[in-house]
């Protein structure tokens, strides 16, 4: 088997993507290694994901640097510093600054609960239910200057109910994520994908 893929994780809060992340590897499912967890929140549960699977955890706090560029520069050499390849945005509450997009072009993937280009931007499960789609569901893609405009990877898609919540919903599509996320991450790993323009091209999956 080849060397496993280096991954650094971003998470603001309770990481269950990052637990998924964590699992399909413990599983032999994705050939990776988590290099490092880094959180902008002291108070993230993913942290305690972090300690529990002897992950190294940073805490880097943006109120610690003078702008933005110095704070995503600083997240840059740290995960530089460790070999990562592939960066994830697992629940990373902050539009990522151009100083990390720079370092790692279309080597930045986020997660986001809806179907792009429908309901970007925070709360995108609440957004659906108000709209009163009858489908959304989640999208993983890669990371551009924009808030979640980057090239699209994979996205899996649920039902919306009349009766949803916000909160049912949510659920709903956290499912597909936790199977999505991981799957997106071995794909990149097996060297299967390839970014053309906006378009995303996996090797082996249908008419190529
Ligand atoms: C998920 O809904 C994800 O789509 C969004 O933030 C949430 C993170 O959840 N980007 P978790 O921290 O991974 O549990």
């Amino acid at each position: 088997m080849s060397e496993p893929l280096t991954l650094g994780v971003l998470a603001s809060g309770r990481g269950s993507n990052f637990q998924s992340i964590i699992d399909s590897i413990e599983s032999g499912a994705l050939n990776a290694r988590i290099a490092v967890l880094i959180t902008d929140n002291p108070g993230a549960y993913a942290l305690e994901r972090a300690a529990k699977h002897n992950i190294e955890a940073l805490i880097i706090r943006p109120r610690d640097f003078p702008d933005k560029d110095a704070y995503y520069s600083h997240i840059a050499g740290e995960l530089g510093k460790r070999g990562v390849e592939l960066v994830i945005l697992a629940g990373f509450m902050r539009v990522v600054g151009k100083a990390l997009i720079e370092k790692y072009p279309n080597r930045i993937m986020n997660i986001h609960p809806a179907l792009l280009p429908s309901f970007p931007g925070l709360h995108g499960q609440k957004q659906a239910v108000d709209y009163g789609v009858k489908i959304s569901g989640c999208t993983v893609h890669f990371v551009d200057e924009g808030v979640d405009t980057g090239p699209v990877i994979i996205q899996a898609a649920v039902p919306v109910y009349h009766d949803d919540t916000e909160e049912t919903l949510s659920e709903r599509i956290l499912r597909e994520e936790h199977r999505i996320f991981p799957e997106a991450i071995r794909l990149y790993a097996e060297g299967r994908i390839s970014v053309e323009g906006r378009k995303v091209i996996i090797a082996g999956r249908g008419r190529d």
